[in-house]
C-alpha cells in the first residue's frame, strides 16, 4: 500500500514539559538582569566545565577560578564538605556570586550501588527503575552533587561496545520508556526539589551506532535510522523535561557530533523545542581538532559554540579563545549570550542561588541507607534472566545438600559494581560466595576460584574440580570484570574471556549438577552452556547487592522474571543482530538465494524479550477492540494470563506489531508495549494495551511521521518470537 495518509501533527504532538523549579518568567528576568551584569571572562567562566580528582576532590585552580567568577562547572567534585569549601569561593567571594553547579556520573548509584543500566532495563521495571534513580538522586544530593550525566539513551545494537551496559539496549521503545523513567526519577516531579538532581540525555546523537563496535568511532546512519532508532529515547527525555543533553564524541553521517548544528540546534531546539543545557562530552569540542574538522583551538571553539553546545567539559577552548573570536567577529554576542543564558537559567530553576550548599550534617544519614540497600537488592533481583532451567537443580531451596561456589567471580567485590561505580566502595559490595553463606545457614558451602577471568593459566582448575566433587551441588560464578565494559571497553570477542569454560567444561565433566551464574555487561556467545549446564541465570553486574540478590533467586526466595533487553547472538560474525530487522525482498529460507548465513542459523541464542522462570504461564484469548480502525483511532489489545505452575511469579507480557505493508519497509515487529505482573500460582488476568497513533505511526518516504492505512498484524507473546497473534486494518476516510 502507498497511499499515505499522514498526521503530521503526530510529530510534535506532545508538547515538552517546562522543567521549571521556579516560576518562567521570574526565571528568565533573574537570568537577563545577572546577564547584563557580566563581563566577557565571567560569560565565558559560566561556559566551563572544570574535572576534579576521581576521588572527589576539587584541584587548588578551581578556587582560584571560582572566586574570579569563571568556573561555571565541575564534574567529579564531591562530598557535602568539599562542595562547600569550593562553593563558598564562587558565591562569597565572586563579584558576583554565581553558584557553581557540581556534576557527577551518578549512572547506576551513588554510594548505594544499583544493577547497571543494561541490567535494570532487564526488568522491564520502570517504576523499579524509577526508584533506582531516585535512591541515586538522593545520595548524589546529599553528597553536593546537582548534576548527573545520566541517563544515557543510546541505543546499542552491537555487544562489542562496551558502553551497551550503560544504556538500556537495543530496542527504541523500551529505551524510550527507561529514559523516562530515569529523567523522573532523578529529577522528580520539579526541577530544583530538594533531594533529585538535574538528567542529562547522552550522547547525543548515536554514539551507539560506532562502526565494529569500536569505542568513539565513526557513526553513518540514515536520517530516517535516526529518526526511527536512535532519537526516540532522546526525544522522550526532552519531552519528559530533562535538564541537560551531552553531546556525543562521534562523528555523525561526517560531522562530529560536538559541532552539528543538525542535531544541536535544527533538531533538539527547532523541531523538538528543549529549551535546556548542552553540554560538551569530555574534550570533545577539543577533538574536533583530530577529528579533522577544526584547524585549530580558536576553530574548533567557534564551531561546537555556534552549532549549539553550550558548556565545554574539561577542555578550556571556548575561555581561551571565545575572548578573540569576539573581537574578530568569529562569535556573536548573541550565541555567546544565549550559551550563557542557559546555563545560568538552569542554575536557577535547580534554586542554587536559594541552596547553594549542601548540608554537611545531613550527608552521612542518606547514603547507603538500609532502605536503599533493600531497594538495590529488589532491584538486582528484578534485574535477573533465567537463561536456561531444567528445573533439576533450581531453585535450590532448604535442603541439606553440599554447596561448591566456585569461579573467578564468586568473590570478587568490583565486579558485581559495574562500570559506573559513583562514589561506591568495594568494601560494601555482598559477594555471591557472602550471600550464598548467610542464605546456606547449616549447610556446607565450599570455595575455590577455580582461575581469573582473562588471565590465561589454567592453575587453579584443579582445585575448582575437587571442590565440585566433594559437593552435591556446583554453583559457578563466571563472566566478564568490571573494566571489561562501559567506557573504551570494546572487545572483538563474545565469548567467556579466559579459560572459564576450560573451568565449566572440567566442572561438567565431574558429573555434579552445575548451575552457572554470569556476571556481565553485554551479550556474550553461550552456545556450550546453553547445551550443557542446566541452569544458568544471567545476573549482569548486580550491584552492591550482589550477594544477597543472587542467593535470594538461586534458592528460591524471589523467582526471576527480568528478559532480555538485547538479543544473545550465537556467534560474534552475526552482530549485529536484533529483533527489529526488517524482512529484506528474501527473507531466510530453505533457498540457498535467502537471507542467511552457511555456517550458522540466522536465529539468535537467545531473543529479545526472552526470559524463564521457576514456574509457567500460558497466554490465552487475545482480542482486538476492532478490526478496523482510522487512522486516528485507537485500539484496545487484550490477553488472558495464567500461572499454570506451581510458585507465584511475575510474567512479562510483551506487546508487538508489524505495520504488513507501508511507503517505506517497517522492521518484522515493533514492541509497543509490555505488563509485568505477578501472578500466584493457579491465577488468571486479563491484561489490557492501547494502542494509539503514536504507536502505529512510521516515517513515511519523505520522512513525515503517520500513521499509513492497511494492514497491521498483533503480536502477544513471552518475547520477541512467538506468542499469540491477530491482526487489524487502518482504513482511510
Ligand atoms: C563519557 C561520558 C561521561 C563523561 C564525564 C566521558 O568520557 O563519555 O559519558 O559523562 O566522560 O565523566
Amino acid at each position: 500500500m502507498s497511499i499515505t495518509l499522514l498526521f503530521s501533527v503526530l510529530l510534535c504532538a506532545a508538547p515538552l514539559r517546562p522543567a521549571l523549579g521556579a516560576p518562567a518568567v521570574d526565571v528568565s528576568s533573574r537570568v537577563e538582569s545577572l546577564l547584563g551584569k557580566m563581563t566577557l571572562e565571567e560569560k565565558f567562566g559560566q561556559l566551563q566545565q572544570l574535572d576534579g580528582d576521581a576521588g572527589g576532590d576539587a584541584r587548588p585552580e578551581h578556587f582560584e577560578l571560582a572566586k574570579k567568577g569563571l568556573l561555571g562547572s565541575t564534574l567529579n567534585v564531591r562530598g557535602a564538605k568539599r562542595v562547600n569549601e569550593l562553593q563558598r569561593a564562587a558565591v562569597e567571594h565572586s563579584r558576583l556570586g554565581i553558584p557553581i553547579l557540581f556534576a557527577f556520573d551518578v549512572i547506576h548509584g551513588y554510594r548505594t550501588v544499583f544493577p547497571v543500566p543494561l541490567a535494570e532495563a532487564a526488568s522491564w521495571d520502570a517504576s523499579a527503575v524509577e526508584r533506582a534513580a531516585a535512591v541515586a538522586a538522593a545520595e548524589a544530593y546529599a553528597a553536593g552533587v546537582r548534576w548527573t550525566f545520566a541517563p544515557m539513551v543510546d541505543v546499542a545494537r552491537d555487544p562489542r561496545w562496551g558502553r551497551i551496559v550503560e544504556g538500556s539496549g537495543e530496542d527504541p521503545f523500551l529505551g524510550a520508556v527507561m529514559a523516562r523513567a530515569r529523567v523522573r526519577g532523578f529529577q522528580g516531579p520539579r526541577l530544583g526539589d530538594p533531594g533529585r538532581v538535574a538528567a542529562c540525555a547522552k550522547h547525543w546523537a548515536a554514539y551507539g551506532a560506532a562502526v565494529a563496535g569500536r569505542d568513539y568511532n565513526t557513526v553513518d546512519v540514515s536520517e530516517r535510522t535516526l529518526r526511527e532508532v536512535y532519537f526516540p529515547p532522546f526525544r522522550a527525555s526532552a519531552e519528559e523535561g530533562v535538564a541537560s543533553f551531552m553531546s556525543a564524541f562521534n562523528a555523525l553521517n561526517g560531522i562530529p557530533a560536538s559541532a552539528d548544528r543538525w542535531i544541536l540546534t535544527d533538531v533538539l531546539r527547532g523541531e523538538w523545542g528543549f529549551d535546556g543545557l548542552v553540554v560538551s562530552d569530555y574534550t570533545s569540542v577539543q577533538e574536533l581538532i583530530a577529528h579533522g574538522f577544526a584547524r585549530d583551538g580558536a576553530e574548533a571553539a567557534r564551531l561546537a559554540l555556534s552549532a549549539g553546545v553550550d558548556m565545554e567539559m574539561v577542555s578550556r577552548l571556548y575561555n581561551e579563545h571565545g575572548p578573540g573570536l569576539m573581537e574578530s567577529g568569529g562569535l556573536s554576542q548573541q550565541a555567546l549570550d544565549e550559551a550563557v543564558r542557559r546555563v545560568l537559567r538552569l542554575k536557577f530553576r535547580l534554586g542554587l542561588f536559594e541552596r547553594p550548599y549542601a548540608d554537611e550534617q545531613a550527608e552521612a544519614g542518606v547514603l547507603l541507607s538500609t532502605e536503599h540497600a533493600a531497594a538495590a537488592r529488589d532491584m538486582a533481583v528484578r534485574s535477573m534472566v533465567l537463561l536456561k532451567n531444567d528445573g533439576s537443580l533450581l531453585p535450590l531451596g532448604d535442603d541439606r545438600r553440599t554447596i561448591a561456589v566456585v569461579g573467578p567471580l564468586a568473590d570478587d567485590r568490583a565486579a558485581p559494581m559495574g562500570s559506573w561505580t559513583g562514589d561506591g566502595r568495594v568494601e560494601d559490595v555482598v559477594t555471591i560466595l557472602e550471600g550464598i553463606r548467610a542464605r546456606a545457614g547449616a549447610r556446607r558451602v565450599l570455595h575455590a576460584q577455580g582461575c581469573g577471568v582473562s588471565d590465561p593459566a589454567a592453575g587453579g582448575i584443579d582445585e575448582a574440580v575437587a571442590a565440585a566433587r566433594q559437593a552435591d551441588v556446583v554453583i559457578a560464578v563466571v563472566g566478564e570484570d568490571a573494566a571489561m565494559s562501559g567506557e573504551a571497553a570494546s572487545r572483538s570477542t563474545l565469548d567467556l574471556p579466559g579459560r572459564q569454560l576450560d573451568l565449566l567444561k572440567a566442572l561438567h565433566a565431574t558429573g555434579k549438577p552445575l548451575a552457572v551464574v554470569l556476571l556481565n555487561g553485554r551479550p556474550l556467545i553461550l552456545n556450550w552452556l546453553d547445551e550443557n549446564v542446566p541452569a544458568l541465570l544471567e545476573a549482569w553486574f548486580p550491584g552492591g547487592q550482589a550477594g544477597t540478590a543472587v542467593a535470594d533467586v538461586l534458592f528460591g526466595d524471589a523467582n526471576p522474571g527480568g528478559r532480555l533487553p538485547v538479543t544473545f547472538p550465537r556467534a560474534l560474525g552475526q552482530v549485529p543482530i536484533y529483533y527489529a530487522h526488517k524482512n529484506t525482498g528474501r527473507p531466510p529460507s530453505e533457498n540457498k538465494y535467502s537471507s542467511k548465513y552457511l555456517d550458522v542459523p540466522v536465529t539468535p541464542l537467545y531473543p529479545f524479550g526472552y526470559g524463564l522462570s521457576y514456574t509457567r504461564f500460558r497466554l490465552a484469548e487475545l482480542r482486538l477492540s476492532a478490526r478496523s480502525i482510522r487512522p486516528d483511532g485507537r485500539l484496545r489489545v487484550s490477553v488472558d494470563v495464567e500461572n499454570t505452575g506451581p510458585r507465584p511469579g511475575d510474567e512479562v507480557v510483551q506487546l508487538y506489531i508489524r505495520d504488513a505493508t507501508a511507503s517505506a519497509v517497517r522492521p518484522v515487529r515493533e514492541l509497543r508495549g509490555w505488563e509485568r505482573l505477578s501472578l500466584a500460582p493457579g491465577e488468571r488476568r486479563r491484561v489490557e494495551f492501547e494502542l494509539t497513533p503514536e504507536h502505529l505511526g512510521a516515517l513515511d518516504g519523505a520522512l513525515r511521521f503517520g500513521v499509513e492505512p492497511g494492514e497491521f498484524q498483533v503480536f502477544v507473546g513471552s518475547s520477541s518470537v512467538g506468542g499469540l497473534e491477530s491482526s487489524f486494518e487502518v482504513v482511510a476516510y
